[in-house]
């Protein structure tokens, strides 16, 4: 079965539906229909299951948009596999530690990654690893991105458009870390955390939202922390507040952009096996894993897989929340 819809919107725009129904799940139909699929350009596969029933959403923009496609498939079991396909999503700090990681595990979903970060030598090591691999190197746009700077975010944003035509994730996973108490912590630091943290959530968001509002489709995931939530000894006024205001942001977003079918939501790690840690001391970290009941700090993959789940299928009727990863050490 097969139906076709004309969407809303001042962009040209055909949607089209289809409703595949399998009465047994038949070898090989998923790869056939994949390869049927990579045949129509203007089409691009949102995923499939061989179930009973396999209703699939491909979403068909007019002459010189690209096409982008929406949604996944298994109504009954939800599962979403291929939910990220061709999705083209943005990660900021994205070169190193749990940025990277993240950039990794939606690479290996299928998304095209545009990768921001400021470090260049960073940004170019990740670039040669992942396009050692063929299948994935026209999917990754590496850019040396400030995201405190309005400017510099807007020009990669008009690349990304130039090169994929839309934009369907934003990971804001930039963050840096200072650990000066109130009596040591000067206004200079406290503005470029508060700026590097938090304002640049504001602003990357801003940027990205006419292409999702447009899209009628967004997954946004903003990286805060534990010490947004709880007390903290070990990290600054201005990294505990500016992580906190990152909580308090997403569901304000959140409740403005449902409306836009536009997903917002958090995360929040606790101490979590990076270079950013490194101005910690042994002692100081042998401390804070006392503090976790599963016994060990984060790994970066752990917050990955909560990121994965975020902007996959399975979430969508999750919005405004912040997902504790954290080993137990902080319950809500
Ligand atoms: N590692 C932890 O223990 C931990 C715990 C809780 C929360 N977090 C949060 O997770 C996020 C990722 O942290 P991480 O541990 O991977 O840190 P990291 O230092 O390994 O990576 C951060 C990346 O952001 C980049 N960056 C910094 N400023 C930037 C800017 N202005 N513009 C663009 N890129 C910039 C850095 O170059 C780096 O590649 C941060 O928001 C951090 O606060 C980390």
């Amino acid at each position: 079965m097969a139906e076709r819809c004309v969407s809303g919107g001042s962009a040209p725009r055909l949607q089209i539906c289809f409703r595949i129904s399998c009465p047994v799940a038949v070898p090989g139909t998923v790869s056939t229909l994949l390869f049927a699929f990579r045949l129509v350009p203007q089409l691009e596969c949102a995923g499939f299951d061989s179930g009973l029933s396999i209703p699939a959403r491909f979403h068909y923009r007019g002459q010189g948009l690209s096409p982008s496609c929406y949604g996944s498939i298994d109504n009954r079991t939800g599962a979403g596999v291929m939910d990220l396909l061709n999705k083209v999503c943005i990660v900021t700090g994205g070169a190193k530690g749990i940025g990277r990681n993240i950039v990794e595990a939606f690479c290996k979903e299928g998304a095209r990654l545009c990768i921001w970060d400021l470090d260049l030598k960073a940004l170019n090591a990740l670039a040669q690893t992942l396009t050692d691999n063929n299948s994935i190197k026209d999917k990754i746009i590496t850019q040396k991105v400030d995201v405190t700077q309005p400017h510099e975010i807007r020009k990669a944003i008009i690349t990304i458009l130039q090169t994929f035509g839309t934009i369907h994730v934003l990971v804001n996973n930039v963050g840096l870390y200072t650990i000066d108490d109130i009596t040591k912590e000067e206004e200079n630091s406290w503005n470029k955390i508060i700026d590097t943290n938090l304002k640049s959530v504001f602003l990357c968001v801003k940027a990205t939202l006419p292409t999702m509002i447009e899209n009628r489709y967004g997954k946004i995931v903003n990286i805060s922390s534990i010490s947004g939530k709880k007390e903290s000894i070990f990290a600054s006024p201005s990294y505990c507040a500016s992580k906190a205001g990152i909580i308090g942001l997403t569901r304000c977003i959140a409740a403005q952009l449902a409306k836009y079918n536009i997903n917002v939501n958090c995360i929040a790690p606790a101490i979590t096996d990076t270079d950013i840690i490194s101005i910690l001391d042994n002692s100081q970290i042998a401390n804070a894993v006392k503090s976790i009941p599963l016994g060990r700090i984060g790994k970066p993959e752990d917050i990955s897989n909560a990121a994965l789940f975020l902007v996959k299928d399975n979430s969508n009727f999750i919005t405004g929340e912040t997902l504790n990863v954290n080993g137990g050490s902080f319950m809500e």
